[in-house]
């Protein structure tokens, strides 16, 4: 028998969700800062716009897990082979799309937090928006931030070529409209109270956060290039994650605190929303969440490509995260 040692094959190495991590999420912190930033109109003779600028740096800046932006640099690393005019024209697209995505995000959790809405006064550690500038300025934030993002995704430099503006646009437009965020915010507020079905609770779900995962990683996916195979696969893999994510934070709503989440615990049940926990229970939810986790990675797995591994951990740290 020889005696010779095996190295391990670099996919065999354990994958570095970290480190893999610390390099974007920096990329994606630097981009926003300057993305979001005060471009107002020298001189207006009154301070308003600088301080809509203010409450919109607040509302995005500093905060957040940042999972919207890693899955679509986890996408579009997984498809890039010289994808959207080569690799840096596709990266740099995609940290685009991973700014806009956020900035959504984020004015989707400011007027979340709104009175009229989930009425919470504590987001990513910090008073919400509404309480820090008051009713008026959380609008007004929320709705500019959702113009930048379309704004960022339609560079007029050439660096995004033209029929990718388009379809990261289509694609961010949908996932955020009626037929996705804001329609699943819709019935949220309509099923106060009303014991749902699982079958209404998922496309509540569905639409309400999970839109905007997927479209993270099928927008990630148009700054390379994929087959019909890998886009079947990533479509799969998104939407299962999408799901997932939200019945985890119907589960952390009953389980984590409030320093940890840097949210309200316990709002769920105090505002009677319906979710996965009071539908079914603590262990039957966090079942389901683990086999929506083997649903994503049986869609990697099946996805035909090489580079999954960033999104496999992605799909681990949606389920299995403490915050
Ligand atoms: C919270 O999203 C709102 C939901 C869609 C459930 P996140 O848990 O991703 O919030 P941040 O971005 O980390 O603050
Ligand atoms: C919010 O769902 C989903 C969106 C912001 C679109 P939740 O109301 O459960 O989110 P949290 O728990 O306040 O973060
Ligand atoms: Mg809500
Ligand atoms: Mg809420
Ligand atoms: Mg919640």
């Amino acid at each position: 028998m020889s005696t010779t040692s095996v190295m391990p094959s670099p996919i065999h190495q354990p994958f570095d969700l970290d480190a893999w991590s610390r390099v974007r999420l920096a990329e994606v912190e630097a981009a926003l800062d300057r993305w979001v930033t005060a471009d107002v109109p020298q001189g207006l003779d009154h301070g308003a716009p600088a301080q809509l600028v203010e409450a919109m740096r607040y509302a995005v800046l500093d905060g957040g897990k940042r999972l919207r932006p890693l899955l679509v640099l986890a996408a579009q690393e997984a498809v890039d082979i010289q994808g959207a005019g080569g690799a840096a024209a596709g990266q740099h697209a995609a940290l685009r799309a991973a700014c806009a995505v956020e900035l959504i995000h984020a004015y989707s959790l400011v007027h979340d937090d709104m009175p009229c809405m989930d009425n919470d006064v504590l987001r990513r550690g910090k008073p919400t928006v509404h309480v820090r500038f008051g009713e008026a300025s959380a609008l007004l934030a929320g709705d500019a931030l959702q113009a930048l993002a379309f704004e960022l995704l339609t560079p007029q430099d050439g660096s995004v070529p033209e029929t990718i503006q388009a379809r990261l646009c289509a694609s961010l437009a949908r996932a955020a409209g009626s037929a996705g965020m804001a329609g699943g915010q819709a019935i949220d507020l309509a099923s106060v109270g009303l014991p749902l079905t699982e079958v209404q609770l998922r496309e509540m779900h569905e639409l309400k956060t999970g839109a905007l995962l997927q479209a993270s990683v099928m927008m990630g996916a148009l700054c390379g290039v994929s087959n019909v195979q890998a886009a079947t696969a990533l479509h799969a893999y998104g939407r299962a994650i999408g799901l997932a994510f939200q019945v985890v934070d119907d589960i952390l709503d009953v389980t984590a605190d409030s320093s940890t989440l840097g949210k309200t615990a316990g709002k769920d049940a105090d505002n009677n929303k319906p979710t996965y926990v009071s539908l079914m229970g603590l262990p039957a939810s966090r079942a389901y969440a683990q086999r929506l986790l083997h649903q994503a990675q049986a869609a990697l797995d099946g996805s035909g490509l090489a580079q999954t591994r960033a999104l496999s951990a992605l799909a681990d740290m949606v389920v299995n995260r403490a915050s």
